[in-house]
């Protein structure tokens, strides 16, 4: 049984308006509790639509979503409860933050919970900690924090209820590449030592490749594919046909290998590459 499921999970916009968008369409996955998940896909592709079915935000139009295997609309009532089970970081997490301090922003989903102050002041250190975010913001604005700095506090409210599912859609979209390796970084970290399934929405390959193990492609509302990181980036040219591209350093090295360069053609990262790289100079059996 996965943790998550949809079954013919559809959802349409504006139904019975002249404006009618059929966003996602007859969605069937199901995700393993601990798996590591990337979404990828075409801006439109239904990616948010999606993930915002998973606690409980949109409705299906038809279809279901499976928590554990129960429908999360089983009693409508009990919605609120998905939401801290199923933690959703939103495309644009800054307008997540809304509070007086950081530390009050964080703070609000435990809070909601219930918890007690002590337990809320552990959470909230622990999740600071977990972001990478300093314990010297806890008491400003949120609105004086940067970009990044803004980033890491909203993923640190929705960690702070400790969500067995935690989906992040484009949590580093707009930041320089040193700010998105080091979320991604500590995400990856976090959901190795606490086990929690994650999901992680992007539009870069290579921030997918570096964090999922499984991916699932949408197109047009669609599931495309959902497989393996190596199984995917074998279909270049379907995915460049869904206007996605696999890593530049994944092209460099199919190109090699078409040219009798004896390497491995499932290279995604430039640590990859290297190693890659470097046993071929020692005369080793790469590509083995
Ligand atoms: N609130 C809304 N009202 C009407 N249509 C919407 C709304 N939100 C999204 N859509 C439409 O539904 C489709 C799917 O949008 P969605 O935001 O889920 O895609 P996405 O894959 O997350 O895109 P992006 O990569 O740009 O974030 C798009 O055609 C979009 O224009
Ligand atoms: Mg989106």
């Amino acid at each position: 049984m996965g943790v998550l499921e949809t079954k013919n999970l559809s959802y349409v916009y504006g139904a019975g308006t002249p404006f009618r968008m059929d966003a996602i369409t007859d969605i069937n996955i199901k995700i393993e509790k601990g798996e590591r998940v990337g979404i990828i896909g075409h801006t439109g592709s239904g990616k948010s639509t999606l993930v915002q079915h998973f606690n409980g935000l949109l409705k299906p139009e038809s279809g279901k979503v499976l928590l554990d295997g129960r429908d999360i609309w089983e009693n409508p009532k009990q919605i609120r409860k998905i939401r801290f089970k199923v933690g959703l970081v939103f495309q644009y997490p800054e307008h997540q933050l809304f509070d007086e301090t950081v530390y009050k922003d964080i703070a609000f989903g435990p809070k909601n919970m219930g918890l007690s102050e002590a337990e809320i002041r552990e959470r909230v250190g622990e999740a600071v900690e977990i972001v990478g975010l300093s314990k010297k913001l806890l008491e400003k604005s949120p609105f004086d924090l940067s970009g990044g700095e803004k980033r890491r506090a909203a993923i640190a409210g929705v960690i702070a209820m400790k969500p067995s599912v935690l989906v992040l859609d484009e949590p580093t979209a707009g930041l320089d590449p040193k700010g998105r390796d080091s979320i991604l970084y500590n995400l990856k970290r976090y959901q190795e030592q606490a086990g929690t399934t994650m999901l992680l929405v992007s539009h870069s390959m290579e921030d997918v490749a570096k964090f999922a193990k499984r991916v699932l492609v949408m197109n047009k509302g669609r599931v495309a594919m959902f497989d393996t990181v190596p199984k995917i980036f074998q279909c270049a040219d379907e995915l460049s046909g869904m206007g996605l591209n696999i890593p530049q350093i994944t092209q460099v090295f199919i190109g090699l290998k078409k040219r009798g360069v004896p390497v491995k053609a499932n290279v995604y990262t430039l640590e990859q590459a290297a190693k890659e790289l470097a046993s071929l100079k020692g005369g080793g059996t790469p590509g083995a």
